[in-house]
């Protein structure tokens, strides 16, 4: 069964709620035809705006990050049930500025993923290597690491979505070629055969992430194992449409 690709947005720390409401009122007209399911995943305060504003159109409203208990003294967090209060679907977990910044291990992005499971949304697990890695010659030690801890203990892991996002390529203009994405994504697909089953493998959905825009989407679209997207900067903007809209703006 083919998949069904999927390219979200991630908006980080970015956008107001006056800014993200012009924005995607800008672009539901835009994007209704879309070759693809959409999301764009917002900053927590501004999912009840973002979602009221969606309503209605193709545009699902997810999450940056959710903490793994359903309640209790964890200031600063976010609750499944907070965000399902609000019929968020997709919820970011592990991006790499989160594993940079704020401590985030490959141990709570399982327990983070298995709570977006358990309260039944979709959650998006992110994972790449640095430049260092990469250019140390261990992207492949790396990805498992992160996969067979990050993925322990999933009962159907046909219901996650992996965002292969490589470090070097986020927010720097430099992306990974369509072949280099493709033969990671692909090494990606091999050990989720590995660590679950080969069947369960072929219906995950696996996104690439780190540069993507409008210019170099539809090569990045076209390779037979990278199904969707993870788009930071270029969900700031209008021109999100034409890359969810990936084979119609760009028939060569
Ligand atoms: P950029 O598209 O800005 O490189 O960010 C990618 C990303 O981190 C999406 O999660």
């Amino acid at each position: 069964m083919a998949r069904r690709p999927f390219i979200a947005g991630n908006w980080k720390m970015n956008m107001t709620a006056e800014s993200g409401t012009k924005l995607i009122k800008e672009l539901i007209p835009l994007v209704k035809d879309a070759d693809c399911d959409v999301a764009l995943c917002v900053p927590a305060i501004l999912i009840p705006a973002m979602t009221e504003v969606a309503k209605g159109s193709n545009i699902a409203i997810g999450a940056e990050n959710m903490h793994w208990e359903p309640k209790g003294a964890y200031t600063g967090e976010i609750s499944a049930d907070m965000l399902k209060e609000y019929g968020v679907k997709y919820v970011i977990i592990g991006h790499s500025e989160r594993r940079q910044y704020f401590g985030e291990t490959d141990e709570t992005v399982n327990k983070r993923t298995k709570a977006v499971l358990a309260a039944g949304m979709t959650p998006i697990t992110c994972i790449g290597e640095t430049l260092e890695e990469r250019e140390g010659g261990v992207t492949e030690k790396v990805l498992d690491r992160q996969l067979e801890i990050g993925l322990a203990g999933i009962e159907d892991i046909t219901k996650v979505v992996i965002a292969y996002e490589p470090v070097w390529a986020i927010g720097t203009g430099r992306t990974a070629t369509d072949e280099q994405a493709q033969e990671t994504i692909a090494y990606i697909r091999k050990k989720i055969g590995q660590l679950f089953c080969p069947k369960c493998a072929e219906k995950v959905i696996i996104q690439y992430g780190g540069s993507m825009n409008a210019a170099n989407c539809k090569g990045l679209m076209a390779q037979p194992d990278i199904d969707g997207g993870l788009i930071g900067s270029a969900s700031l903007k209008a021109d999100f449409a034409k890359i969810v809209n990936y084979n119609k703006y760009f028939e060569d």
